[in-house]
């Protein structure tokens, strides 16, 4: 293990840099389930890493994909050329998406693609003679990664408040959380749906005709898994459509499986004009980002002189030959092992699972939905996310790892994971609980 000098020139994303130092947490090698650490302990993956890796670590096909992808191809430019694999899993994910999108445009990451579709909606508003429509809409507690555009219609406020006036023209939905009338619900809640209609509100302040998209994730991770009141989703939807609104489901998350089903839409039965996905794309291995894009805003694009570039906008990275070879490889895992219906079978198992903490000490509420959940503890007086903090470390201690975010903690376990692994989670989450002050 490094010393602590060692660990001095990597400036940590999103960490208590000097905290970690003190006492840091190396991951050295994964496979399927399971972390082994830097002093050989093994952790169950409660995570998915950073609920990326749903097929599970080290996952032999996906390795050779890329091992043999890098020996084949190892960079292709996107701008003006292309490459085969680029263009086979563009028509892979589509058919994944089952044809609800026509078109994806690649990206490098999640924050990537919410900044890409963001752009994407304003340039499809002025391309069709609506350049008025420049106003973007997120909601409170959503998280989009951490671009401008991504910090501007996400909603915490630690993300937003040290850089400076952020992207113009942005209004905030109110968030769903409604512990009072939904807590300890089991799966989706049942009040809540008229938050939807907020959007006519800040429609009435502005004009439908300044408004270009609306942005949501269908199932806010980040935040503390918010789970979206029954009926809530389509009510967006339906107002969007009813104004000409382009509504943008961020699934970075809830894309690839997490709710048993290829993405959160075909779960709720709500359509998005676009969506974006990440993470699990790749089951995590190599960078990747994409947007989802129905025909209509595609086809608006279409229109000028066959030789003019369409959309300006693109990444260098946009459908690396290595993210593409893995997340093709990724597909025919997802597919061939059946890790979606899995993930589906396994939901009710992990929902009585996770609500066997209600009543262990500090525990407020319980949420979940597919094989994604919350546990929020009380806040300790004046101190809030530390009794989180302190769960988190004392879980890793007892080998699991599972998210913090504020004094909620998120569990998001590779699809793959069996229930004697969830019991384990679970019941180990309530050992951490009883101890902790
Ligand atoms: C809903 C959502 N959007 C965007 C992002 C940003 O993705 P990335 O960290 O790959 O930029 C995340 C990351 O957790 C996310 O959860």
């Amino acid at each position: 293990m490094p010393d602590s000098t060692d660990l001095s020139a990597w400036w940590m994303p999103f960490t208590a840099n000097r905290n970690f130092k003190e006492a840091p947490r190396l991951l050295v090698s994964a496979k399927g389930m399971f972390y082994r650490t830097s002093d050989d302990r093994e952790i169950l993956d409660g995570t998915a890493g950073l609920w990326c890796v749903n097929a599970g670590h080290s996952q032999p096909r996906i390795t050779a994909a890329i091992r043999d992808g890098a020996e084949r191809l190892d960079y292709a430019p996107p701008f003006q050329m292309g490459h085969p694999l680029a263009f086979e899993l563009a028509e892979r994910l589509v058919e994944f998406s089952g044809r609800k999108f026509s078109q994806v445009f690649y990206t490098n990451s999640g924050s990537e693609a919410v900044d890409t579709a963001l752009k994407m909606a304003l340039a499809y508003h002025r391309i069709r003679g609506e350049g008025t429509r420049t106003r973007l809409i997120g909601r409170e507690r959503g998280y989009h990664g951490v671009g401008f555009g991504g910090i501007s219609v996400g909603g915490m406020a630690n993300n937003r408040k040290w850089f400076g006036s952020l992207l113009a023209g942005v209004d905030h939905l109110p968030h769903t959380h409604d512990p009072a009338r939904n807590a300890f619900s089991k799966g989706v809640p049942i009040h809540g749906a008229e938050l939807a209609d907020e959007l006519e509100r800040i429609v009435a302040l502005h004009d439908a005709s300044t408004i270009a998209a609306v942005i949501v994730e269908p199932v806010a991770g980040s935040t503390g898994v918010l789970v979206p009141p029954e009926g809530y989703l389509k009510r967006l939807r339906d107002i969007c459509t009813r104004l000409g609104i382009l509504l943008v489901f961020d699934e970075v998350i809830t894309g690839c499986g997490r709710l048993g089903t290829p993405f959160a839409t075909d779960y709720f039965g709500v359509e998005p004009d676009l969506m974006t996905v990440a993470k699990g794309i790749t089951n995590g291995c190599v960078p990747m980002g994409a947007v989802f894009v129905k025909p209509h805003v595609h086809d608006a694009f279409m229109q000028g002189p066959s030789a003019a570039i369409e959309f300006f906008h693109g990444y260098t990275y946009s459908g690396h030959p290595l993210a593409c070879a893995a997340a093709l490889a990724a597909l025919d895992v997802y597919d061939e092992t059946g890790a979606f219906r899995q993930a589906a079978s396994l939901a009710a198992t992990f929902e009585s699972e996770l609500h066997a903490l209600r009543g262990k000490p500090n525990v407020i509420d319980v949420r979940n939905i597919g094989l994604v959940g919350g546990v929020e503890l009380a806040a300790r007086e004046g101190q809030p996310g530390a009794r989180g903090m302190d769960a988190f470390k004392r879980a890793y201690e007892r080998g699991i790892m599972v998210r913090v975010t504020g004094d909620t903690l998120a569990l998001s376990p590779p699809l793959i994971i069996d229930a004697a692994q969830i019991h384990t989670l679970c019941e180990t989450l309530g050992e951490v609980f009883d101890d902790l002050p």
